[in-house]
C-alpha cells in the first residue's frame, strides 16, 4: 500500500512523464518507460494516473489497465512491483535450462538467498525469472538491470553480484 506522500510523488512523476512525451496514446510506452526510471517500477496507480492523463475515458479505453500490465511485463526493464535496487532476472527458458541453466539457477538462489520474486531485507537484490531473452546461443543468460550475462557458470556469480552494491 502506498503512503500518502509516495502517492504525491508518483502522481508528479506520472504527470512529468506526460508532459515530456506529450499526453497521446502513442506516446505510452516511453511514458511507461520514464515512469519505471523515476519511481522503480509501474504500480496499478500510475497507469491509472497516466490513462486519464492521456484521456482514455473508460467507455474508449484504447488499451485496457490487463494489456497495458501484460505490455509492461512483456518489456523486461519494466516492473509492476516494487524491486530491490538490483534486479536479477533469469532466463528460464529450455535451451538455457539444457545449457546449464538448471544449475546456475540452483547456484543464483543459493547465493543471493533468495527464490524468484522475493527481495532481499535490504532491498539489494529482486530475483526474477524470465522468458527467453533471444540470445540462447550463449546461455546460460541472465540480465542484472540492464547488463546482460552469457555463458554464466555458477562460479562466476559471487564476482558478478559482487559489482551491484
Ligand atoms: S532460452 Fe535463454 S536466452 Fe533464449
Amino acid at each position: 500500500m502506498l503512503t500518502v506522500t509516495e502517492n504525491k510523488n508518483l502522481a508528479q512523476i506520472v504527470e512529468a512523464a506526460v508532459e515530456k512525451h506529450g499526453a497521446r496514446p502513442d506516446a505510452f510506452i516511453p511514458i511507461l518507460l520514464e515512469i519505471n526510471h523515476d519511481y522503480g517500477y509501474i504500480p496499478a496507480e500510475a497507469i491509472r494516473l497516466a490513462r486519464k492523463l492521456l484521456h482514455q475515458p473508460e467507455e474508449h479505453v484504447l488499451v485496457s489497465e490487463g494489456q497495458l500490465f501484460g505490455l509492461a511485463s512483456f518489456y523486461h526493464m519494466l516492473h509492476t512491483e516494487k524491486t530491490g535496487r538490483h534486479v536479477v532476472q533469469f532466463c528460464e527458458s529450455a535451451p538455457c535450462h539444457v545449457q546449464g541453466g538448471r544449475e546456475l539457477w540452483k547456484a543464483v538462489q543459493q547465493t543471493l538467498q533468495l527464490q524468484a520474486g522475493e527481495t532481499d531485507p535490504e532491498d539489494r537484490f529482486t530475483l526474477k525469472t524470465v522468458s527467453c531473452l533471444g540470445i540462447c546461443g550463449v546461455g546460460p543468460v541472465m540480465l542484472v538491470d540492464d547488463d546482460l550475462y552469457g555463458n554464466v557458470t555458477p562460479d562466476q556469480l559471487a564476482n558478478i553480484f559482487a559489482k551491484y552494491e
